[in-house]
This record gives structure tokens, sequence and C-alpha cells, in this order.
């Protein structure tokens, strides 16, 4: 006898976060990656045995992706001269550290940036530059305009950069576009007010962040994996121009969206990683929580830990912290584009991983929970009911300047979840 008709439509079953998924030409071993967070581990700009282990922990924690932050695609596009740029020299450190990954079972991405405005230039001996001349408040000076001329040079750093990552064993390429950093500040209109074609309108400000994205792809081939870690709000006046929009708004969800269609119309990527804030304006907005004011002046010394102190209310905003924080903005991307999506911000447990799945997302990314617990994303798949101890204190942020660490994991800080029988 044939069935009556179902009378709901039939859903789709939930996808579950620990099956293998592809990523471009990637088999990832389940759905999470571990996304950037500079580790502050390469005093001499090389990567370093602390390095590997700190990619080794992450990897044998379950996780598919660890995330190499910030390899600098030239010396002058570090934030500061103990960062890697990307260079022969670097070359047999990074194999080893991609070899340390590989055993664990994961992949390896490598983050690609310039700092441009957020370059530290006295301490990398060399020029800051940006879409014009603009603070650079780490330096205590203004950027170099990056002259017209001189632009094929840069994207060509940024090809090299990825070629020799690829050499050294990396599986993924992330290109920063985000947080205000060199091709962020061209994205943003209040960063950026040139006349020539690489400024002005969507089009024109997003125009060197597509030749890198085409660069490097045409550097990697189609075997390697390639993102973006795209703003999606620099932090800066509204969220959306249709919003309450005021002249000095930065770069914004519209923004974004249009950007991110650029991007999928080139076809040079296979996913988005999308974020929110700005390292020069707004850092708080990358993390919502506590802003650990004192803690961020402490690691300066002079006049920066004395404007730091001053400033730190201005700068250093607070905003709530909630689980998945940057998915109402992360929404209005899923909207606009097809490319596959990489939720970040807040994402700790199975419910947030489960909701970002089920709302069309293809992969999320976890920064602060893996630096209290490295072996979170094992720990889940075996108990889903597993919660993180990450309390979004923050505290891990200053520790950039010092060897990146979870504070309350060392045991520097008291645990506040911990019961008195701990
Ligand atoms: C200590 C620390 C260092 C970070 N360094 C970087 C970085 O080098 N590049 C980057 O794109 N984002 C960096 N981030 C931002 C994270 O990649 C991520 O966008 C942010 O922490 C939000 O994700 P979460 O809520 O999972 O921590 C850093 C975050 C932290 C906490």
């Amino acid at each position: 006898m044939t069935p009556p008709p179902p009378t709901t439509p039939p859903t789709s079953p939930p996808i579950d976060p620990f099956a293998p998924a592809r990523l471009g030409p990637l088999t990832l071993r389940n759905r999470i990656i571990k996304c950037a967070t500079f580790e502050g581990a390469t005093p001499e700009a090389l990567v370093t045995d602390d390095l590997v282990d700190f990619h080794r922990e992450v990897a044998a924690g379950g996780a598919a992706i660890s995330t190499v932050a910030y390899c600098a695609v030239s010396p002058g596009g570090r934030t500061d001269r103990h960062q890697i740029w990307l260079r022969p020299e670097a070359g047999d450190g990074l194999i080893r550290l991609t070899g340390a990954i590989h055993d664990e079972g994961a992949l390896a991405a490598a983050q690609l940036g310039h700092a441009g405005p957020v370059a530290n230039a006295p301490s990398n001996r060399a020029p800051a530059i940006g879409p014009g001349a603009i603070p650079a408040p780490m330096g205590m000076g203004l950027t170099d305009r990056l002259d017209t001329d001189d632009i094929p040079a840069l994207v060509r750093q940024f090809a090299d950069g990825a070629r020799l990552a690829v050499d050294s064993g990396f599986d993924a390429i992330e290109v920063h576009c985000g947080h205000n950093y060199l091709l962020s500040s061209f994205l943003s209109p209040l960063l950026n007010h040139r006349r020539d074609r690489y400024g002005g309108g969507v089009d024109g400000r997003s125009r060197l962040a597509r030749e890198v994205l085409e660069a490097v792809r045409g550097a990697v081939g189609d075997d390697v994996a390639v993102w973006a870690k795209l703003s999606m709000f620099d932090g800066v006046g509204t969220p959306g121009r249709g919003r309450g929009h005021r002249r000095w708004s930065g770069f914004n969800v519209d923004d974004a969206c249009a950007t991110a269609q650029l991007f999928e119309s080139d076809g040079f990527i296979d996913a988005l990683e999308p974020t929110a804030g700005s390292s020069l304006l707004n850092p708080m907005y990358l993390f919502h929580g506590t802003p650990p004011r004192a803690e961020f002046a402490a690691a300066f010394s002079g006049v920066m830990r004395t404007g730091l102190r001053l400033a730190g209310p201005v700068f250093l905003k607070h905003y709530p912290y909630t689980d998945a924080y940057l998915l109402p903005l992360a929404r209005e991307l899923r909207s606009a584009v097809d490319l596959p999506l990489i939720l970040l911000g807040g994402i700790t447990d199975r419910e947030s991983i489960q909701t970002a799945l089920d709302e069309g997302f293809d992969f999320v990314a976890m920064g602060r929970a893996l630096l209290r617990e490295p072996d979170l994303p094992a720990r889940l798949h075996a108990d889903p009911a597993t919660r993180s101890r990450c309390v979004h204190c923050n505290l891990c942020m200053p520790t950039i300047y010092s060897r990146t660490r979870c504070p309350i994991r060392t045991g520097e800080v008291p645990d506040p979840l911990a019961s008195p029988s701990d």
C-alpha cells in the first residue's frame, strides 16, 4: 500500500559537527578551526620550539585546522619585529611546525597579513604603510601612503609569502582582510580617502584585497584552501548604512556584504571567515566582554603606557559578551553570498556550534576557548554537555606581548569557575 504523503515537509537531519567535511580541496576531520591568536612565541621572527608546542597541543586537542597567526609578507608588514615574516630563512622552522600539526591529525593554515597602520615602524625598522597618511599609533607616527606604482610589488609579496607557506607544508592560507590591518584599512571608508582606482566605492576600496586574493590563488594553485578573514564592521559608527548611519562610520556590514559578493564572483577563495572590530580603532569589538584596561597598559612602557592608562575607557570599550556574539552581523553575510562561511566570536559549546551549522554556516572557529583548553574540541566530541572554562575575561589579550597564554590556565589568575574543592 502506498504510504500517505507526509503532512509536514521532511526536514534535513542536523549536521554532525564531528563528521568530516570538505573545505575547498581539503577534507577536515570535523568543523572546528582554531582561529589565529598571535602566539607571541617568535622573538627572533623565526619558528621556535615553543611555537611548535603551542600548535601541537591545539592539533592534539581535536581541532581540524590550527591557524598559525600572523605570518607577515614583509618586514614592514609585521606589527613588530618579533613576528615571523615569510622568507626562505623561515622555511625550515615552518616545515617543522606544519609537520607537528600533521602528526596530530590536523591541518595547518597560515594567516597571511600585512599590518599596515597597525605596524610598529620603529620596531620593524621599516615604514608603516596605509591607503594614505593615517595615524599608526603603535609606532607613534603616520603611515606612508602606498603609491599606486608600488601596489604590484606588494601584491607579489603576498603571492610569494603564500607560496613559501605552501612549500613549507601549509594546507590552507587565510588572507587577513580584517581589523584595519593593511587590506582592511583600504576597505574602510574612514581610512581610505584615495582618489585613484584603489579608493572611492566598495569596488575601488576592495580592489587591493581582490588583487591579493587572485595573486595568492595563482601562487598556490587549486590543491590548497584559501579563505579571507573579512571584517564586517570596524566598530566605528553604526554597523550598517541604513541604521542611523553617520558620515564618519567605518567599514560596515553593508560594505562587507558587497565586498563578499565581489570576492565570490571573482572565484578565488573557498570560504570567508567574518570578523569584526579594529586593532587600530576599536579592539574590544573583536572580543566583547570585560576590557583588560590595566593589564593592557601594563604591557607597554613609557608614553604608550601613560597614554593607554588615560585613553583606556575610550580605546578599550565594553561590549556585553554573549555566546556567538557575531552571529547577528554574520547572518547578513550568510544571506548575501553562497560561499562557505566560518563563524567565529564566542563559539564555545555544542549549542553555539549547532546553532551556527543549523543557520547555514559551514564551519566554526574558536580562539580564546582553545587558549583556555586546547583539548576542548575532543572533549565536546566525547561529551556534548561539556562546558568551556573560558570566562571571556580577555586577560589573554595583552599576553600577546609576552607569549600568548590564558592566565587562568597558567594559574597566574584564580579560576572564577573553580569549586572550593578544586
Ligand atoms: C590573544 C589573542 C590574539 C589574537 N591574535 C589574532 C591574530 O593574530 N590575527 C587575527 O586575525 N585575530 C587574532 N585574534 C582574534 C581571534 O582570531 C578571534 O577573532 C577573536 O578572539 C574572537 O574569537 P573567540 O571568541 O573564539 O575568541 C586574537 C585573539 C586573541 C584572544
